[in-house]
């Protein structure tokens, strides 16, 4: 097995097949996913049943509460455009399940059908992005926490719900809120992590939103800058797995009259710590 860093964020993982793959591989593996928090897979052979198998193998599977599963299993999400439907899931940047007491610890996406073109994911590493933040913001951000929801997405009125995404969800009343700490120390690699995130983080606890929002949009455009993201382009076959700790995502939306289908499967996670 080899892993090499992928531009700004993650890693590609080669000569491995995460179907076959031994248990000493599986540790080498899980090595690699605490230090690079982002593994990238190509020429993967990964039908519904093998994807399920690497997640179990993995840790244990958390299902989101409002994507239509699929056919093969419930525990498999499916992220869905038709090549009718103008709005993509997970279009802007965001990390999954933040709005959850015990966020999910990781998401594996594996493509199903592709676009001729365009699709690509971008991904942004959030324990770099914490690194180079100016000593000033380190010191403001200090001790705060943050309430992330889903109730302005999957809520009645919630965006997607007015958008042609709104059949394929479900779970209007499943919305709530979590908070969470704005600096967490990730659970395995002990690192310090910004773990608020565009998608999902509506303000400060005890902060007003606009003083809030101010703040954070700060935070996101230093986060967005080129030296903490990439693109991932996919190909039949691969496969990424991301740690949502420490990392955002979000999907182009740039192949519209086109179809896309990918499989997620999402791995429990634990209560975040303050670092
Ligand atoms: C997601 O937000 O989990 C979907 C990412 C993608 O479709 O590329």
């Amino acid at each position: 097995m080899q892993v090499s860093p992928f531009k700004n964020c993650g890693a590609v993982v080669s000569n491995l097949q995460l179907a076959t793959m031994t248990d000493t591989e599986l540790v080498e593996l899980r090595n690699a996913f605490t230090e690079y928090g982002l593994l990238f897979f190509r020429d993967q052979d990964l039908p519904p049943q093998e994807h399920l198998r690497f997640a179990n193998r993995f840790g244990s599977i958390v299902v989101n509460k409002f994507f239509k599963t699929s056919a093969d299993s419930p525990q498999i999400a499916e992220v869905r455009k038709e090549k009718n439907q103008q709005t993509n899931i997970g279009g802007g940047w965001h990390t999954d399940h933040s709005y959850d007491d015990i966020p999910a610890m990781g998401s594996i996406l594996v493509a199903r059908t592709l676009p001729k073109t365009g699709g690509d994911t971008q991904f942004a590493n959030l324990a770099a992005a914490y690194d180079a933040l100016p000593s000033d913001l380190k010191t403001k951000i200090e001790g705060l926490r943050a309430i992330h929801s889903n109730t302005h997405l999957y809520g009645e009125n919630g965006l997607y719900r007015l958008t042609d995404l709104n059949e394929q969800l479900g779970g209007m009343d499943r919305v709530g809120d979590a908070t969470h700490p704005v600096v967490i120390k990730h659970p395995e690699s002990g690192r310090k992590v910004l773990y608020v995130n565009p998608g999902h983080t509506i303000q400060f606890e005890g902060w007003d939103f606009a003083e809030s929002r101010a703040l954070l949009d700060e935070l996101y455009a230093h986060v967005t800058q080129p030296q903490f993201t990439c693109s991932f382009n996919w190909l039949p076959g691969s496969v990424t797995f991301w740690d949502n700790r420490c990392t955002w995502h979000q999907a182009n939306n740039d192949y519209q009259g086109q179809a896309r289908l990918m499989h997620r499967i999402t791995l429990a996670g634990s209560a975040l710590d303050a670092a």
